[in-house]
């Protein structure tokens, strides 16, 4: 069972997916840590119900990167945890590279639209104000931009004409809370490398 940690800042209902998804064994993954940098969290509350040990550990200033000091206490909690995969899941914090060289290309984070398009904050209201007809979710690996890492999975989401922003965001929601398991499914447990920015599993040349 491949050890996992779940960084969280806001309600957590990725986190939730994911550890109902690892109960299940959708993935050979066990959550053992969930790190916070916001104490009021809801994410702190699902890890209460399903008996996930957490921790608050506060960045310098809310927002924005998480500063060294914040990034070594990070990454010292999942040490001692003894974890081997970080997943972010609504995570509002950019890792440096203290957190990235502990865990090079160990690092995956859930988008809500499909990425290039739409990084960043409140991606779901970029695309409807865009106008754009199909939007989606991303899983990738992190490196050290926003949403910039090499794709794991993507999903396609329709965007349909009478949506207001918050309908065309809770479609999106619904697809991410399946998504994100299966993405860890291949990760860990196919043979996989990297081709500069290509992520490849094996067999998949050859699956046609
Ligand atoms: C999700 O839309 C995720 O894609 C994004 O932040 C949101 C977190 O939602 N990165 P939740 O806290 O998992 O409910």
């Amino acid at each position: 069972m491949t050890r996992l940690a779940v960084f969280a800042s806001g309600r957590g209902s990725n986190f939730q997916a994911l550890a109902a998804a690892a109960r299940k064994g959708v993935f050979p993954g066990r959550i053992v840590l969930l790190l916070c940098d916001q104490p009021d969290a809801g994410a702190l509350a699902v890890a209460d119900a399903q008996g996930i040990p957490a921790r608050v550990i506060a960045g310098r200033r809310p927002g924005g990167r998480l500063g060294r000091e914040a990034e070594t206490a990070y990454r010292d909690a999942c040490r001692v945890a003894g974890v081997e995969w970080i997943c972010l899941a609504g995570f509002m914090r950019v890792l440096g590279s203290t957190l990235l060289a502990a865990y090079p290309d160990r690092i995956v984070n859930i988008h809500p639209s499909l990425l290039p398009a739409f990084p960043g904050l409140d991606a779901q209201r970029q695309a409807w104000d865009y106008g754009v007809r199909v939007s989606g979710c991303t899983v990738h690996l992190v490196d050290g931009g926003v949403d910039t890492g090499p794709i794991v999975l993507q999903r396609a989401v329709p965007v349909l004409p009478a949506d207001a922003p918050e309908d065309l965001a809770a479609r999106i929601l619904a697809e991410e809370h399946t998504i994100y398991a299966e993405a860890l499914r291949l990760l860990l447990t196919r043979p996989w490398q990297r081709r500069g920015r290509r992520i490849i599993f094996a067999g998949e040349e050859t699956d046609r």
